[in-house]
């Protein structure tokens, strides 16, 4: 089931009413060039499989908690690329919104984001204010201090790293996020659900490894070979390709029997395979019978 269709419908509502008039034009530009088009989606689409495998009972709010952790998602990309942070020029193959636009501008396009993010939460509110609020504080947590992905960024400034906490918070706490948050937007508990978002976030930093050691720019849309410039220890480094090709497999078939009891159960399972695969390099792919002579 392709989630793709619903979800850029909803994005392109909450950026809307954040472009009404009298909106500043350059602003209001740059948050449409930071969301789309956008990248794999992969954080709203585990969120939609999550709301649906729970029945889908309120469709408006999963859509209102997909954007929110969508837009939360690429403010935190914009704010990423700043010169104090990484100082990259180049996004999902489009200059930087800084380098598009202006610093000012970036700064602010994260913001409006953010807030952005929150507010479409709070507009969804009507049918089920309970729920709204939970999905509010489990986006909060799983984006500010102390695990969340600030925190993530926060860890890039210290001296001593504990590294399964910076990975955690980094690239893990969005991906806990939208297992949970599609839990609760599905009307259930988001506890029992966390496990499965921690072990895909943590699948999906080993095949993040393998796509800044293998890839080149034009292919990714973003600078890459970034890990070994910077001195960050990464899985390629650690296990070699082959290995943490098989450490991401190993991590999403335990995120597989972690998937709790409900009705779309088997559909999650081929959501998780079908994101194994999406995530493995293209010459590592089951279907590709043989490797390409001489690489
Ligand atoms: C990039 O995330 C940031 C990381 C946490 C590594 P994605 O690879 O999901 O980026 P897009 O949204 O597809 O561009
Ligand atoms: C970006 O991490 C993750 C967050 C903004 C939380 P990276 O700096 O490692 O990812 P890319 O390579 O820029 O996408
Ligand atoms: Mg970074
Ligand atoms: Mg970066």
């Amino acid at each position: 089931m392709s989630f793709a269709p619903r979800i850029d419908t909803a994005i392109m509502t909450a950026l809307r009413h954040g472009q009404a008039a009298p909106a500043p034009a350059k602003l209001a530009a740059a948050l449409e060039h930071a969301v789309t088009p956008g990248g794999a989606r992969i954080r709203p689409t585990i969120l939609m499989s999550v709301a649906t495998a729970c029945g889908d009972p309120d469709p408006a709010l999963s859509d209102a908690a997909a954007v929110a952790l969508e837009l939360m998602h690429c403010a935190s990309l914009v704010h990423d690329d700043l010169p104090c942070f990484d100082d990259a020029d180049v996004r999902r193959g489009k200059p930087t919104v800084h380098r598009a636009y202006s610093e000012p501008i970036a700064v602010l396009t994260g913001d409006s984001l953010i807030m952005l993010a929150f507010e479409t939460l709070a507009r969804a509110a009507g049918k089920d204010p309970v729920r709204a609020a939970q999905l509010i504080a489990v986006l909060a947590r799983r984006s500010g201090m102390p695990g969340g992905i600030c925190a993530g960024q926060g860890w890039e400034s210290e001296d001593e790293v504990d590294l399964s906490a910076y990975h955690a918070a980094k690239t893990g706490a969005l991906f806990m996020a939208a297992t949970e948050m599609g839990a609760i937007a599905g009307g259930q508990d988001g506890a029992p659900w966390i496990e499965l978002g921690a072990r895909i976030g943590e699948a999906f930093q080993v095949a993040d490894d393998l796509r800044d050691a293998l890839y080149d720019e034009d292919t990714l849309g973003k600078p890459v070979g970034q890990d070994d410039l910077h001195g960050r220890p990464n899985a390629v480094a650690e296990l070699g390709v082959d290995g943490a090709i098989r450490r991401m497999r190993d991590i999403l078939g335990g995120a597989i029997a972690s998937i709790p009891k409900c009705d779309g159960e088997e559909m999650l399972a081929r959501m998780v395979n079908a994101q194994a695969e999406a995530l493995t390099p293209i010459k590592w792919r089951a279907a590709q019978a043989t490797r390409i002579p001489g690489e």
